[in-house]
């Protein structure tokens, strides 16, 4: 049996990055010798990204944040039975662009959904299975909303106001600290130039040291 694949997650606030150093992330795994599916939630599957649809664009929608939670793990059950799943036990590395990290901090820390709640999601979804390495990117809330905000119409989410971004920003940084070996902490809030060379050493440090 093949070894499973490396799981590799990105996460972050509004405009931390995460998108833009997807692709930074990818060649660098490539250079290393790793076949690299690249996804995203809430996304990635058809079901997926109709849930995506809902949840970030229909701003007509009142979604209470049980139901948010809710469809967020129904999308990410998709994602995993149908993609993430099948590439990691075909020994491929799998890039997500947010996972269940965001679900903590955006519908726990932002919204109020009690953790223990997601907790229990979590593992009827994922069963064991985690991320290998999560990437945190990390920017003040100001500095994230005004990268984002450079980019055209805001989404369900970008239309919430500061506190709701400082709970989300706090909540990551929690995880983080609970989970120091998997989550590193990557200030994002330098030049493009320096966030990649802090990712390079991050992945150089967990790749070549697993
Ligand atoms: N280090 C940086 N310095 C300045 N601008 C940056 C930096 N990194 C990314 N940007 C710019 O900030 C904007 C937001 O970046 P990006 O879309 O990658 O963020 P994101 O984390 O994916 O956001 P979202 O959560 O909304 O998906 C983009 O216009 C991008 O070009
Ligand atoms: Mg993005």
């Amino acid at each position: 049996m093949k070894k499973r694949g490396f799981f590799v997650t990105l996460e972050g606030g509004e405009g931390a990055g995460k998108s833009t150093n997807l692709a930074f992330v990818r060649q660098w795994l490539q250079q290393a010798g790793h076949s690299v599916l690249v996804t995203r939630e809430p996304g990635g599957t058809a079901l997926g990204e109709r849930v995506r649809e809902l949840l970030l664009h229909r701003h007509e929608l009142d979604i209470a944040p049980e139901t948010e939670t809710l469809l967020m793990f129904a999308a990410r059950a998709e994602h995993l039975t149908r993609i993430i799943r099948p590439a990691l036990a075909q020994g491929k590395t799998v890039l997500c662009d947010r996972f269940t990290d965001a679900t903590y901090a955006y519908q726990g820390g932002g919204r109020g959904v009690a953790p223990e709640r997601i907790a229990l999601l979590e593992t009827w979804v994922q069963g064991d299975l985690r991320p290998d390495l999560t990437l945190l990117l990390d920017v003040p809330v100001e500095v994230g909303l005004a990268r984002a905000g450079n980019r055209g119409l805001p989404d369900r989410f970008e239309r919430e106001n500061g506190e709701f971004f400082a709970r989300v920003r706090q909540a990551y940084l929690d995880l983080a600290r609970r989970a120091p070996e998997r989550i590193r902490v990557i200030d994002a809030g330098q030049s493009r130039e320096q966030v990649e060379q802090r990712i390079a050493a991050t992945l150089h440090e967990v790749v070549h040291g697993r």
